[in-house]
């Protein structure tokens, strides 16, 4: 086993306009979890180091739409995506944010380091201007079309499209998201990073000294930066949310987003060391620390070349020594989209699979878009939770615990008489810890959570072939044993899976009766990572265990179809904000129009045509006779619902038979863009501009 080391790991910290998604939690946050767990219980000192990122102009654009202020935006998200890295077990040594005191302390001193020693330049440059707006246009402020990938809806800073960091003045046609216009352009003064100066390190440092353990897209992106020329980089904003440029000049301006946002990741810890009473330098400054940034593909270059820039001009601190960025997860074969709603949001799935967070990390873990972009569906999750969660892990599980209360009133029975086979299956739990950690610390989670189930499927092979509960009616010493092995499976799989699984893993444990947070001194039989290697025993004859309880449950047909149908619904809506309206129809003369004779009414009665799904047969007043109106209503309005509503009546239509009934002039109707049917009253909430009455 590897010597304890001291790591500082970090998570992207997630911008405050919205919740968190699955693809953040799979690209993100359940890796470094497992990754910091891992390390934590083999004995590690650790600190698992997130925040959030309150800055950037997308804040300032929800808060202008939502006409609330930006720390209102941030105060909201910030709360809620707290909870959601809480609800998900996500360790956090310390979850800090960027509005807060400390991290515009440790900013504003690592600007003025840098400033203080030369490493900015500062030049007045042209940027883009929106008069109208009375502003500049920074990042997101401004949308056009990328140079490198012609995408026409790209960013100031980033094209979505090909994840491509960029100026915003490199856009082309570029316009102001503000209003639309076509900005100017207008000089102003910036203080930039020159990155052509750490070009030589940064050659160095990554191309040659990380070509074989970074991961080959980490490390693919970083070559074609390195490649294309690094260019000077500017570190300020004409903005006023953010934090405020302290140098001669900077007045009106503030610190680019993406200069404090990772500078976020050292206000953490000092946060952290200030509340624990701990020394937070030796966690960034002592070269024996291994720092690692986990993240998603598109913040690649700025954790794997600018941050590092600024890290090295500083002086100081020391640099990553792995940056293990994932890929992006779709889900239903669609980009995953906050606009779009195309999501599926933590705090969502919590109410509607509460108790089950280990089913999702699970999920997430074994699709986790670890070499390439990957598809999170709903029926795949059914099916892993189904098959592997419920039938491999949860069925050993159970079988194991309640044959142990069924033959021996829960305690852990004697070991007679090893067999081969029982030698052999000791002897291969005993590898699993090794095989796991090696896959862990290699940052191929997908692969480590295959072999813990291939444990899992071990106590399930083991007990099929030795099938103690036929045994048990010829040899108990026999049946003593076989339990006796599948007991030590089980514990062996209770530490194991807690990375993965961190909420079973406590469950698993207070079943087993062994260390876990509710166990006593006692009975507390703690099995470290590394002694399921190196004891014999796990769980000693004698030792009492617990009644038996279902770890996983089955996932059924119609609670995935509920989830489908929402994501319907969701694209649905999608359309419909994007639809066109219907091109309007040839003009006609005031005698065309005159011809319509269109009444109020009130519909008396009303019952469903028989057999047929889309009709009622109406009894309508118009004023002028009480008329039969056949409608092609009955999908969205009951009969009853109807009966007493006043409506617009076009009472000189030609009459004509549907379904035998004769149908004397038309309720005017109109179709909301979801295809909802709605009465022509353009008070309706749902009758919005431009549909047509039909
Ligand atoms: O892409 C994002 O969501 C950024 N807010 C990540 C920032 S990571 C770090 F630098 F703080
Ligand atoms: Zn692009």
């Amino acid at each position: 086993m590897n010597t304890p080391k001291r790591y500082t790991i970090t998570t992207a910290l997630p911008y405050t306009n919205g919740a968190i998604h699955i693809g953040h939690l799979a690209g993100v946050y359940v890796p470094a979890d497992i990754y910091a767990r891992y390390l934590r219980l083999t004995g590690n000192d650790v600190i698992l180091i997130g925040g959030s990122d309150e800055h950037g102009v997308p804040i300032t654009i929800k808060a202008k739409n939502e006409g609330v202020t930006p720390q209102d935006i941030v105060d909201k998200y910030h709360a809620i995506i707290k909870k959601s890295f809480e609800d998900f077990g996500i360790t956090y040594d310390n979850y800090s944010r960027t509005s807060a005191q400390v991290h515009h302390k440790t900013a504003s001193e690592f600007f003025t380091t840098l400033n203080d020693k030369e490493e900015f330049v500062e030049e007045v440059t042209e940027q883009l201007y929106d008069a109208e707006a009375n502003q500049f246009l920074a990042d997101r402020f401004v949308v056009g079309t990328c140079p490198k990938c012609g995408n026409e809806e790209s960013y100031g800073d980033q094209c979505e499209n090909c994840g491509t960091s960029h100026n915003a003045t490199d856009l082309i046609n570029p316009k102001s998201a503000l209003t639309g216009n076509t900005p100017t352009l207008k000089q102003t003064k910036h203080w930039f990073l020159p990155l052509d100066k750490h070009e030589a390190f940064l050659k160095e440092w990554i191309l040659e000294g990380h070509k074989k353990d970074w991961k080959s897209n980490v490390y693919g992106q970083c070559k074609s930066w390195i490649d294309d020329g690094l260019r000077p980089r500017a570190v300020t904003r004409d903005l006023n949310w953010g934090i405020p440029v302290p140098a001669e000049g900077g007045e009106g301006k503030v610190l680019y987003v993406w200069f404090d946002a990772p500078i976020g990741y050292i206000s953490s810890t000092v946060e952290w060391a200030e509340r624990e009473g701990k020394d937070w330098e030796p966690y960034w400054k002592d070269k024996d620390t291994k720092l690692v940034h986990f993240i998603g593909k598109d913040n690649i270059v700025f954790h794997c070349i600018i941050f590092p820039a600024m890290l090295k001009a500083e002086g100081s601190y020391i640099l990553p020594e792995n940056v293990p960025a994932n890929e992006f997860l779709n889900l239903e074969g669609n980009k995953l989209s906050t606009s779009k709603n195309w999501a599926v949001w933590l705090p969502d799935y919590l109410e509607e699979f509460p108790g089950q967070q280990d089913v999702l990390r699970y999920v997430l873990t074994a699709n986790a878009p670890e070499t390439k972009d990957n598809d999170f569906t709903w029926k795949d999750f059914q099916a892993r939770n189904n098959n592997e969660l419920v039938a491999i892990f949860g069925n050993f599980i159970n079988r194991v615990v309640v044959l142990t209360n069924k033959y021996y009133d829960g305690v852990v029975p004697t070991a007679n008489a090893l067999s081969q086979v029982d030698e052999e299956t000791l002897a291969a739990v005993k590898a699993y810890p090794d095989v796991i950690s090696s896959s862990i610390e290699r940052y191929r989670f997908r692969e480590a959570q295959q072999e813990l189930m291939n444990l899992a499927r071990l106590g399930n092979k083991y007990l099929a072939d030795e099938e103690p509960w036929k045994v048990i009616k010829v040899d108990e010493a026999r049946t003593q044993t076989i339990m006796y092995v599948a007991l030590q499976i089980a514990s062996a799989l209770a530490t194991l899976c807690e990375p993965f699984l961190p909420f079973t893993s406590e469950k698993l444990k207070n079943i087993l009766n062994v260390g876990s947070s509710d166990s006593t001194e006692e009975n507390c039989i703690e099995n470290s990572w590394n002694e399921i290697s190196t004891k014999n025993i796990l769980l000693p004859s004698g030792h009492q265990i617990g009644k038996a309880e279902l770890l996983f449950s089955k996932i059924e047909d119609q609670t995935i179809q509920a989830q489908l149908d929402k994501l319907k619904a969701s694209k649905k809506a999608n359309e419909a904000a994007n639809k066109e309206v219907e091109p309007q129809k040839d003009t006609i003369t005031f005698e065309d129009f005159t011809k319509l004779d269109i009444r109020v009414g009130t519909i008396l009665e009303a019952e469903k045509m028989p057999k047929a799904k889309k009709l009622l047969v109406l009894k309508v007043d118009t004023g002028i006779d009480v008329r039969t109106i056949v409608s092609g209503i009955a999908e969205s309005f009951t009969a009853e619902e109807v009966v007493g509503k006043k409506v617009t009546v076009l009472v000189n239509l030609a009459p004509r038979k549907l379904r035998g009934v004769e149908s004397q002039g038309m309720i005017l109707m109109t179709e909301t863009p979801e295809g909802k049917l709605v009465f022509v009253n353009p008070d309706d909430a749902n009758a919005v501009n431009g549909l047509q009455i039909s």
